[in-house]
C-alpha cells in the first residue's frame, strides 16, 4: 500500500484536481484507490460529487478520535473517500498533545488499497503534518504560470523538518507541472527552470491547461466521466502511467 500526500503550501495550483484525477486514473487502471480529503475547504469531496455541507461525519470526528475510519467511508464508484466538512478547521484548536499523530493512530490497521491519495490544504499546519505523517511519498503541483520558487522552497524545507522529527521515510516523489500552455514562454520556463534546480523531480508529463478540468467538479465528476476525450484526461492518464514507474523504482515491492 503507496500513501502519497498531494501538497503544495500554495492554493490554487491543482492539488485537488491531482488528486481526484489521478486517483480516477488508478481505478481505471484496476488498482484499489482510498482518497483523504484533509482539507478543510473539503473541494476533493465536492468533486466527487459529494456536497461536504451534507456531510456529517467526516475524518475529523476520526481524528478527533469520536469514529472509526470505517464507519465515515464513502463508496463512489469503485473509489473509497474519506470526507472532509468545513468544521474540520477546528482541528488546530483541540486541547490534545501531538496532534499530527491523529491521522497516523487512527488508520492503524488500515489495508486493502494499492493506493491511498491525500489532498492536503493549502498551508503547512496540523492537517498538512498529520498527511506527511503517514505519507510515504510527496507528489507536488506546480502551476506553470509563474515563478513561485520560493513557496517550494519552504515546502522543501518543511518536509526535511518533518523528516527529522516526523516521519523519517517520506519523500517528495515528483513535481507535477499544472495549467500548462505551451504556447507561453513564461510555462516552459518555469518547467525548464524547476527542472534545473531541482534535477529528476518533474514529471515528463505536464498537465496541459484545459477547460474541462476546469468545468468537470461542479458536475461532480472525474475527468474520465466528464470528458473522457479531453486533453485532461489524456495528460492525467499519462502522469499516472509515470507515477507509478517512479514509485516503483523508490520502492520496489
Ligand atoms: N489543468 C488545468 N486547466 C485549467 N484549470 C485547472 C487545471 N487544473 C486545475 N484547474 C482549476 O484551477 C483551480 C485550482 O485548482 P485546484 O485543483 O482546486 O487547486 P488546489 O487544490 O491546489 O487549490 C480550480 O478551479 C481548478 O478547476
Ligand atoms: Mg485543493
Amino acid at each position: 500500500m503507496k500513501i502519497i500526500s498531494i501538497s503544495n503550501n500554495k492554493g490554487g495550483v491543482g492539488k485537488t484536481t491531482t488528486t481526484v484525477n489521478v486517483a480516477a486514473a488508478l481505478h481505471i487502471m484496476g488498482k484499489k484507490v482510498l482518497v483523504i480529503d484533509m482539507d478543510h475547504q473539503a473541494q476533493a469531496t465536492y468533486h466527487f460529487g459529494i456536497n461536504p455541507n451534507k456531510v456529517v461525519d467526516s475524518i475529523y470526528n476520526v481524528l478527533k478520535g469520536e469514529k472509526n475510519y470505517q464507519d465515515i467511508i464513502i463508496k463512489r464508484k469503485g473509489i473509497d473517500l474519506f470526507p472532509a466538512n468545513p468544521e474540520m478547521k477546528n482541528v488546530e484548536f483541540l486541547p490534545i498533545p501531538a496532534k499530527e499523530f491523529l491521522l497516523k493512530e487512527a488508520l492503524e490497521g488500515l489495508t486493502g488499497y494499492d493506493y491511498v491519495l491525500i489532498d492536503c490544504p493549502p498551508s503547512l499546519g496540523v492537517l498538512t503534518l498529520n498527511a506527511l505523517a503517514i505519507s510515504e511519498f510527496i507528489l507536488v503541483p506546480l502551476q506553470a504560470q509563474f515563478l513561485p520558487f520560493h513557496g517550494m522552497y519552504n515546502l522543501f524545507e518543511a518536509v526535511q523538518m518533518v523528516k527529522k522529527r516526523i516521519n523519517r521515510n517520506v519523500e517528495v516523489a515528483g513535481i507535477i507541472g499544472t495549467m500548462y500552455n505551451p504556447k507561453k514562454s513564461i510555462n516552459r520556463e518555469v518547467m525548464e527552470e524547476t527542472e534545473k534546480r531541482l534535477p529528476g523531480k518533474l514529471f515528463s508529463t505536464f498537465i496541459r491547461e484545459n477547460v474541462a478540468l476546469q468545468e468537470a467538479p461542479s458536475w461532480g465528476k472525474t475527468i474520465f466521466e466528464y470528458k473522457p476525450e479531453s486533453n485532461g484526461a489524456e495528460d492525467y492518464m499519462a502522469l499516472t502511467g509515470e507515477i507509478i514507474a517512479r514509485f516503483d523504482l523508490m520502492s520496489p515491492a
